[in-house]
């Protein structure tokens, strides 16, 4: 196989946006709960806060977390979760049939991210809860000191021993998912549209600083996609900063073709998307620009499998923190997450924030066990190396690749890649994937001028030796997939050229 790359630097999508390589925590199985905070673990800290854990979150790179649902939250009163823990009522969250003990809160996600380094993605109840609720919620967090509920922060902090001081937190989903007929408070498009806008007003009537992000469709198959954008955005233009987009992708029947393709999808939803937005912006005769929020994505394992961690075979009781859908991640996955990643970055210059679903346990990159170790998933890597190293410009990019067939898609580029370019740090950055199954891929680049005169460093993800396309990091086998180096490289008269092995993902960073 071969695929022909262009850049040039007059052609560029848009600067790298920070925030596209957030992540999500949300009050699911044990994404909390013996994920990210666990008491009495041995790598606990006095807040239980697991320090394996966070060590992993920072070498993955988040940038900015949503929290704290996810479906959970259209069922949330944010009051149970903060002031002296063994006050917090124990309650029923009817999303995933758990027991939440609310041990964990709002306060201890605040210094869990302070810690971690990422910015907060806060997400209000627009199921059970409305317009008095969010508002609250947004002068408890952010309003410095002097009235009801700012200082009441304040009580809380000093009561358990965790950050008194404003939050600041500048991004607010209004509600989750609700076009979902599973939706704790599924409402229609103008009913929601109505709820997101005066909740947004309030919202923005406390501190004028924050951005919002209304509720788009939870995936393109829902029947609503297209008219529930079109009339949340009438409703909502003027007050709302972003609409989110879900999806989530997985090998059905064995087809990886199809599944290693997916990233054609996301690029076809986007781009309905920003159509939608358009539309409702030229008709409307706005001047500002709403953007998107993809704030749910990743490869998720929802049918054929049978195994006891699916959330419908969890109603077994009602259990603390069961283990919900913890999907293993193999070598194909990793490249699809490559791939959707790419997509991403493609569209930067309407995508300005995305989150991988979810960080720890919860069909996520890093997973960790109860009393037990923490380890990296096989999608660890893509999204770990994209986020440390895309920085600068997304070139736009000229590809000829040869084509493979698939039956969801028809023939499909063999070789998906995308560029960034960072001129004052002078490093150019390819991400390029090879969806052939069979066949290793003669990729080339031609720089057209941009200066690059080393490769500074070269890395695949590929099938490992001892292993196949499913080979995944398991507990007992928690480095079987990862990066290793990428020999077949090089750079000659302002081309660069490289041989990747058959379905692979690999990234190669020159000076
Ligand atoms: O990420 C898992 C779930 O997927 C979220 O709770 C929900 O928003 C989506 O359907």
């Amino acid at each position: 196989t071969t695929a022909h790359l262009t850049v040039d630097r007059a052609f560029t999508v848009a600067e790298v946006p920070h925030r596209l390589f957030g992540s999500f925590v949300e009050h699911m199985g044990r994404c909390v709960y013996t994920g990210i905070h666990e008491p009495g673990h041995p790598q606990a800290d006095s807040r239980g806060f697991r320090q394996d854990v966070m060590q992993l979150v920072r070498e993955l790179g988040p940038t900015v977390v949503r929290y704290p649902g996810g479906n959970f939250v259209s069922g949330y009163r944010w009051e149970d979760g903060v002031g002296p823990v063994e006050d917090r009522p124990v309650r029923i969250d009817g999303a995933w049939h758990t027991v939440e003990t609310n041990a964990f809160g709002l306060h201890e996600f605040v210094d869990w991210a302070r810690e971690a380094d990422v910015e907060i993605m806060e997400a209000i109840n627009l199921g059970t809860r409305g317009v008095e609720e969010a508002r609250a919620l947004v002068e408890y967090a952010n309003h410095p000191h002097g009235t009801y509920w700012s200082d009441l922060r304040r009580k809380n902090g000093a009561a358990t021993g965790t950050t008194q001081d404003p939050f600041d937190i500048k991004l607010w989903c209004l509600g989750n998912e609700l076009d979902g007929p599973w939706q704790i408070g599924h409402k229609t498009a103008d009913e929601y549209g109505r709820l997101a806008q005066e909740s947004a007003k309030a919202m923005k009537l406390v501190d004028p600083d924050i951005e919002l992000v209304a509720v788009g469709s939870s995936n393109r198959r829902m029947p609503t996609f297209g008219s529930w954008e079109h009339t949340v955005l009438s409703h909502t233009y003027e007050e709302v900063d972003y609409i989110s987009m879900h999806a989530y992708y997985q090998e059905h029947d064995g087809d990886a073709a199809s599944f290693l393709a997916e990233a054609v999808d996301m690029d076809a939803f986007i781009d309905g998307v920003v159509s939608t937005i358009d539309a409702v912006k030229a008709a409307g005769k706005h001047s500002k620009q709403v953007d998107i929020s993809f704030d749910e994505w990743n490869v998720w394992y929802q049918s054929g499998l049978d195994t006891e961690d699916q959330p419908h075979q969890v109603a077994k009781g009602w259990q603390k923190h069961p283990r919900l859908i913890e999907d293993a991640y193999n070598v194909t996955d990793a490249v699809v997450v490559g791939t959707l990643l790419h997509s991403l970055l493609r569209h930067g210059d309407r995508v300005k924030i995305a989150n991988q679903a979810q960080l720890v346990n919860v069909i996520a990159p890093i997973r960790s066990e109860e009393d037990g170790p923490a380890w990296r998933q096989s999608i660890f890597w893509p999204f770990a190396r994209i986020a440390a190293k895309a920085r600068g410009q997304i070139m736009r990019l000229a590809v000829d690749s040869e084509q493979v067939p698939t039956q969801k898609f028809g023939d499909v580029d063999a070789v998906d890649a995308t560029v960034t370019w960072d001129e004052a740090a002078g490093k150019l950055v390819l991400f390029v994937a090879n969806r052939g199954l069979e066949e290793a891929a003669d990729v080339d680049l031609n720089l057209n001028g941009l200066q690059a005169t080393a490769i500074s460093s070269a890395e695949v993800l590929a099938v490992p030796e001892r292993g196949d396309r499913l080979t995944a990091n398991l507990v007992d086998s928690q480095d079987a997939v990862g990066l290793k180096p990428l020999t077949d490289v090089g750079l000659q008269d302002g081309r660069l050229h490289m041989t990747l092995p058959a379905m692979s993902w690999g990234v190669v960073e020159l000076d």
